[in-house]
């Protein structure tokens, strides 16, 4: 029925991608474009015989929006979904619409180099007006809405599990729990292990900026942030156990606190281990989280890339890691005139998802909803067009097919709230 155009092909690709070819009836043929081809063609090579679906392989920098465009052109899919990384939002966005085609993607835009003058402008004047100072908003990809629109296309922003399942338990609670939602606390909780002192779920670069933020939350109209790691909570999660989490700054607040009318308070909070905490503080101590390039013996280099390339890749922690993840949302609200709480997450077990897809659970609990965004929009259920996050359409459809996907949700309505 549909042809996908898929962009990247690292730990979040290799799920998505997967899990497309166990829906051909919607995705009936694939393509598989990354930087580096060998890639696309390993995974290929293993989808082999097992789907219906046609697969085909590319190269493609997306870096560059004339290659994106050139490949769209020859390929025609009706959709493009970019699981490459942030910094390639743009310019994929931008070959979407000139060739008129839908794009979906998992995480929002930050730069490559957040030392360019012209992009440091435009977020230090958003650090002032907005208050909180991450590297990545959605301002950029919302000020493609119009452009959308018009062209009668859908950009679907962020559908992986947090931000973009969280989002659509948010659409759901509202939709079938709650007349107003007042507080949403998300917890993400990855209760694995992969046996190594220190490594990363998803791509480390993205990963580290992220959490080495400062963290911030949505209260009362306005945004609160703290020093990174200084609001600490401990939450005994179901079916993993108690884990301290922490407060992050994380993207879904932004779009929930712009599209949740009457929300009072938004948190997300993560879950770390001590070994983890203390090897990113030694390693941004040092200056290894940096993303300004330095000169060593005549070559540049950026020391967070650097780090990358020392660190394991995600890809590769399937077969060692053990343990579940519990992701999940609770809200507070009014149902009836009466005061009303509840829980909705979803447990992954990192061995299941190996044995199914040969990955861990981080990229099985983001490619899966990536797969399953893509499909409503592919297949015309979610069809709104302009550039918009998940809790912007009918939860229902995609929530059914997390369940038959692989990612089943539990409602808890007398779960425990966070202080
Ligand atoms: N929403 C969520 O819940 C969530 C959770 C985790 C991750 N994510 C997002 O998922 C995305 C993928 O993460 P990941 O862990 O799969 O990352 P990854 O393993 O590093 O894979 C990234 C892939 O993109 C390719 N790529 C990078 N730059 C490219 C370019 N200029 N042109 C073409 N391809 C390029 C890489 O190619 P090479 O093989 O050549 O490096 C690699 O195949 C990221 O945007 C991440 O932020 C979202």
């Amino acid at each position: 029925m549909s042809r996908l155009l898929v962009i990247g092909c690292g730990g979040v690709a290799q799920v998505a991608i997967q899990k497309c070819c166990q829906n051909s009836d919607v995705f009936t043929e694939l393509c598989i474009a990354s930087r580096t081809k060998s890639k696309c063609d390993a995974l290929k090579e293993k989808l082999n015989g097992k789907t219906s679906t046609i697969v085909t392989t590319a190269q493609v920098d997306a870096d560059n929006v004339e290659e994106v465009k050139a490949l769209i052109s020859s390929y025609k899919p009706d959709a493009v979904l970019n699981v490459a990384l942030p910094y390639q939002d743009l310019t994929i966005m931008d070959a979407c619409l000139a060739c008129k085609v839908h794009y979906i993607d998992t995480a929002n835009y930050e730069p490559e180099n957040t030392d360019d003058p012209k992009w440091r402008e435009v977020y230090e004047k958003r650090c002032k007006e907005l208050g909180f100072s991450a590297y990545f908003d959605y301002s950029w990809q919302w000020a493609y809405d119009e452009k959308f629109k018009e062209a009668g296309l859908t950009a679907l922003l962020g559908t992986g599990f947090d931000p973009g399942v969280t989002s659509v338990f948010t659409a759901y609670a509202k939709k079938h729990y709650f007349d107003e939602i007042h507080t949403i606390d998300i917890l993400d909780c990855n209760g694995g292990d992969h046996g190594y002192a220190f490594a990363t779920n998803f791509n480390p670069e993205v990963n580290l900026r992220e959490v080495s933020a400062p963290g911030s939350y949505w209260e009362d109209g306005h945004w609160v942030e703290v020093p990174a790691m200084s609001i600490k909570r401990e939450y005994d999660f179901p079916q993993v156990g108690k884990k301290d989490m922490y407060l992050l700054h994380h993207e879904e607040i932004e779009a929930l606190a712009r599209n949740i009318k009457g929300v009072k308070r938004i948190r997300f909070f993560m879950t770390f281990g001590q070994s983890y905490l203390t090897h990113m503080k030694c390693l941004e101590n040092v200056g290894m989280l940096s993303t300004t390039p330095i000169d060593f013996n005549g070559q540049q280099i950026v020391p967070i890339q650097f780090l990358k390339a020392l660190l394991p890749d995600p890809a590769s922690l399937g077969p060692r890691t053990v343990g579940k993840t519990n992701i999940g949302c609770i809200f507070t609200g009014v149902k009836d005139g009466k005061e009303k709480t509840i829980m909705i997450y979803n447990v992954c077990d990192h061995q299941e998802c190996y044995k199914e897809l040969g990955s861990q659970a981080i990229s099985y609990t983001t490619g899966v909803p990536a797969m399953i965004g893509t499909a409503l929009v592919a297949s015309g259920v979610w069809n709104k067009t302009g550039a918009l996050t998940t809790d912007e359409f009918d939860p229902d459809p995609y929530m059914e097919m997390l369940n038959k996907f692989g990612l089943p949700w539990i409602v808890d309505e007398n779960p425990v709230t966070v202080e």
